[in-house]
């Protein structure tokens, strides 16, 4: 493989690849501003500035400067190497390429910083992306200097409403172009640009429009300052008291790789972001699965009921399994949810084979919703390939349902609550027990409800829409009587005096194997 040196480094490139773009694939940062892996070169911040060594036999490309001589007094002409932008000089064979190690690149990241900085408001203590923000961070790293520029600075406009999800502060903005770059580019909606020059530049949404297609909280989170913040995050929480669960999105089948960011002293979830896999979803999210985190905390079932009222976690299952003791194997029926995860699934169909002894088996999920060929996908279950590789006999929920109402049914035990119920016709299943995460037309019915963990709140693999599977980590504790429904699944076989052969999430896992086995796989 071609390479060439960055400072001390031999860093290796593909055809077509620039200087970043090959010091990024090798884990070496160079620092920047309007590069993004995912969208096209502007090369227009400057900051991602390198010394580039001429070919042997070429003379080096040289610039006369004058330069402050404190002796003298006065300015005196120099030569300084030509500089060039990283993120868009291509790569080649051979090239010897200063970074860090060049005292012109030094002072020249520490100019840019500066000339960004001049009209930058101190806005810091009050600012959303403080913690995590690359004018902070550079300033820190390559300039370190108070401002120099004593005159009142260019006041822009703050706070303007681009659309129902996200405001811009004008004077925070470096013109970098990224949001408007990822909107033409990858949402395919051209709906920013910038206006004015100079100074006075600033971004701006086209006349008539607002900010609102289905990746806007991606618009907002390619900006690498505090210019576009998202209303749904905003002044909520500071990004140091957050830590981050490698999780995956169970909004829709594509299974987008993304972060869980929790506050471990509430266990309260505050956001989800996207982690990088080019295999899925590159660099980005769509609103919907980043919006999906609220549902951690909203409708949620709590608490276990019986005969519709709250009841300990104990008396539920003793009640569970009272009803399912000597239940007849031709009537009763398990039904495997799309939502959850292959562990809660697998231990459920564990528990139909061994436990109850019957081969009735349905599957529910969400219903289908909207899509598109970005990322979103019209199955808005995270594990539908999951369950049809656990279950490839399953019936349909329509099936249950008719089922249900022709009597054909007397004991279901259900995963999941988000259903497209006919309520009415399980209301004549006798024996109807629930094991969900969120209150549903389900719930209302059952005779006992076991509240489940929701995917934040438990380990989870899930097989996406490719057929990739895919390890979610647990990002916080259980909320109220919860836990993760293999867990009570564990429980109410033991109630039932069928215990399983694994007791632990390592041996279901291991017991699991064989049912993913020769699927492609990725652990966070
Ligand atoms: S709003 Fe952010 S992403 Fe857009 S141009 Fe300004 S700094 Fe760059
Ligand atoms: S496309 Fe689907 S998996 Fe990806 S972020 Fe959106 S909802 Fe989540
Ligand atoms: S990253 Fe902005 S010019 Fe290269």
């Amino acid at each position: 493989m071609p390479s060439f040196k960055l400072d001390d480094a031999e860093i290796p490139f593909e055809p077509g690849d620039t200087i970043i773009r090959a010091a990024h694939k090798a884990g070496v940062d160079i620092p920047h501003y309007c590069w993004h892996p995912g969208l096209t070169v502007a090369a227009n911040c400057r900051m991602c500035l390198v010394e580039v060594d001429p070919p042997p036999g070429r003379p080096a490309m040289m610039l006369d400067v004058l330069e402050w001589n404190a002796e003298k007094h006065d300015y005196v002409p120099q030569k300084k190497p030509k500089l060039q932008p990283a993120c868009q000089f291509a790569a080649a064979d051979g090239l010897v390429v200063k970074s860090q190690s060049s005292s012109h690149v030094t002072r020249a990241r520490a100019a840019v910083q500066e000339l960004l900085l001049l009209n930058h408001p101190v806005d810091c203590p009050i600012c959303d992306q403080a913690g995590e923000c690359r004018l902070q961070d550079y300033w820190l790293e390559h300039q370190g200097t108070r401002k120099r520029m004593k005159d009142e600075p260019i006041h822009k406009p703050k706070g303007v409403v681009f659309g129902p999800t996200i405001v811009y502060d004008a004077e925070r903005c470096i013109v970098c172009t990224r949001c408007v770059r990822f909107c033409e580019e990858v949402a395919k909606d051209p709906v920013l640009s910038v206006r004015e020059r100079g100074n006075l530049a600033e971004i701006t949404v086209s006349p008539g429009r607002e900010l609102d297609h289905p990746y806007t909280l991606m618009t907002e989170y390619v900006c690498p300052v505090g210019a576009l913040t998202a209303t749904d995050f905003r002044f909520k929480a500071r990004v140091w008291f957050l830590r981050s669960a490698r999780t995956v999105c169970t909004g829709c089948a594509t299974g987008c790789n993304s972060f869980t960011d929790f506050d471990p002293r509430t266990q309260e979830v505050y956001r989800y972001r996207p982690r990088e896999n080019l295999g899925i979803n590159k660099y980005w999210m769509c609103d919907e699965g980043m919006l999906d985190y609220r549902r951690i905390a909203a409708d949620r079932q709590l608490i276990a009921s019986v005969d519709g009222k709250p009841s300990d976690r104990e008396q539920a299952l003793a009640r569970a399994a009272e009803l399912f003791e000597g239940a007849p194997p031709e009537s009763t029926a398990v039904v495997l949810s799309a939502e959850h995860s292959l562990e809660d699934n697998f231990a459920l169909l564990e528990l139909a084979k061994d436990g109850l002894k019957t081969s009735l088996v349905y599957v529910t999920g969400r219903a289908a919703g909207q899509g598109d060929d970005v990322l979103r996908d019209p199955d808005k279950n995270p594990n539908t390939n999951g369950v049809k590789k656990l279950a490839p006999q399953a019936k349909s929920f329509a099936e249950l349902v008719k089922d249900a109402a022709d009597g054909k049914l007397t004991h279901v035990l259900s995963l999941g609550s988000h259903t497209p119920a006919d309520a009415a016709a399980l209301a004549q299943v006798k024996h109807l027990v629930v094991l969900a995460s969120h209150v549903g037309p389900l719930t209302e019915h059952a005779k006992v409800v076991l509240p489940a963990a929701s995917w934040a709140e438990a380990e989870g693999t899930f097989i996406n829409r490719n057929g990739l599977i895919q390890e979610s980590e647990r990002a916080v504790t259980p909320r109220g009587d919860s836990r993760p429904a293999f867990r009570w699944v564990h429980e109410l076989r033991l109630a039932l005096d069928r215990p399983p052969a694994w007791k632990k999430l390592g041996e279901l896992r291991a017991a699991m194997q064989p049912a993913s086995a020769g699927m492609t796989g990725a652990r966070p």
